[in-house]
């Protein structure tokens, strides 16, 4: 599961304290170097016996950083093994047009073994946080209504005030860093969940696909665009370059959206999450585009959200309209799992937008001290 961590063309923004932390955090990191011997073994649901003492060793501390995550509440280390141990599992569901024998242990037993151990334990923990049952006493189709209509031009946060006023050229480019973790691949778990019966809702959810795959042509491709904004700075474009980045909050997210692709059953939550999804994108991307155009960058450092404010205004209408209203007509009795998937998409991506700023104002002091530091040796 582990990606190359290549540096920044700005040396100083790749050392934050967040990687810092994580690199310090022994037990989790050899943990997890443990569970990427397993992940390589060959054949490993038949070789556990002969891995017997890496097998207990990950196992005892996969334990313990559930136990601190999500019972104790505390650990922000403990969250990052997790999220990383279970991404790694779940990227398997994906292609990376890599060597064909990364993906031997695919079907696993005992890797899905433990996916469900965290996952059970982590959606408990996330589900603790909503009113579960005020939605299910919810008017559907109307608290979809004015939500989507709140989302479109929310108030700007203090966080956003920071990316559109204050954020350096590091500190984009650490904000590129970290979302080309989604960026270059995005709308990959989209494609997951589109074939089966057809109607209305599975061609919007196709057209959907179609529009972020650029019609079938790479060059317009949405990661195409995101490719560029990076190219400009001389950034690594391979998909996952900047793993060891990512904050727990914003694997969290992908690993909710593999976990609603993945099972049918989830379908409705799925449906209002991307709902939610799409209708706020215009307003985080209107965020970024005003902190460029400040910085006075080109525009290829920009395109992938110009393209986006205008895309995304279109693709909310269509998932509201057209896909999350048809569907609580449908299923009147599990209507409400459409706002379940809608409020938790909100609060994990808010949670995710907020570490994200953090590790950018972090980024950025690293920067500003090794400035400093320069200035006195010069
Ligand atoms: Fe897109
Ligand atoms: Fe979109």
């Amino acid at each position: 599961m582990q990606s190359n961590l290549v540096r920044f063309p700005i040396a100083e923004v790749s050392g934050n304290s967040e990687q810092t932390l994580y690199k310090a955090s022994t037990k989790y990191d050899s943990a997890e170097q443990q569970f990427s011997q397993l992940l390589a073994t060959e054949d490993l649901d038949n070789q556990l016996d002969a891995q017997a003492s890496i097998v207990s060793e990950f196992e005892d501390t996969l334990r313990s950083a559930i136990s601190a995550a999500y019972e104790k509440g505390y650990g922000d280390d403990a969250h990052l093994f997790l999220q990383r141990v279970l991404y790694g599992i779940n990227r398997l569901k994906l292609f990376w047009y890599d060597d064909l024998r990364h993906y031997n242990n695919e079907r696993s037993h005992y890797l899905s073994k433990v996916r469900e151990q965290i996952e059970a334990a982590w959606q408990n923990w996330e589900l603790a946080q909503i009113d579960v049952a005020a939605l299910q006493e919810l008017d559907v189709k109307d608290a979809l209504i004015k939500r989507a209509a709140e989302d479109l031009d929310p108030p700007l946060s203090p966080e956003s005030r920071y990316i559109r006023e204050s954020m350096s050229v590091e500190g984009y480019c650490h904000l590129l860093a970290i979302a080309s973790f989604d960026g270059l691949v995005e709308g990959s778990r989209l494609s997951r969940i589109l074939g089966g019966a057809a109607n209305e809702v599975q061609c919007t959810l196709v057209r959907v696909l179609l529009e972020e795959y650029g019609n079938g042509r790479l060059s317009r491709k949405h990661s195409t665009f995101f490719q560029a904004m990076m190219a400009e700075f001389g950034m690594n474009t391979e998909p996952e370059g900047y793993f060891d980045l990512v904050p727990w909050e914003v694997l969290a997210c992908a690993n909710h959206n593999f976990l609603v692709t993945e099972r049918k059953r989830h379908f409705l939550r799925y449906s209002g999450g991307l709902t939610y999804f799409e209708v706020a994108g215009p307003a985080a991307y209107r965020n970024y585009l005003t902190a460029a155009q400040r910085l006075q960058l080109s525009e290829a450092a920009m395109g992938y959200w110009e393209l986006h404010i205008r895309e995304d205004e279109r693709h909310g209408r269509w998932m509201l309209d057209d896909v999350a209203l048809p569907l609580a007509q449908q299923y009147p009795l599990d209507a409400w799992e459409l706002v379940l998937g809608y409020d938790q998409e909100k609060l994990m991506s808010d949670r995710a937008g907020a570490a994200v700023v953090r590790s950018i104002r972090e980024a950025e002091h690293s920067a500003s001290l090794i400035k400093e530091i320069e200035k006195i040796r010069n």
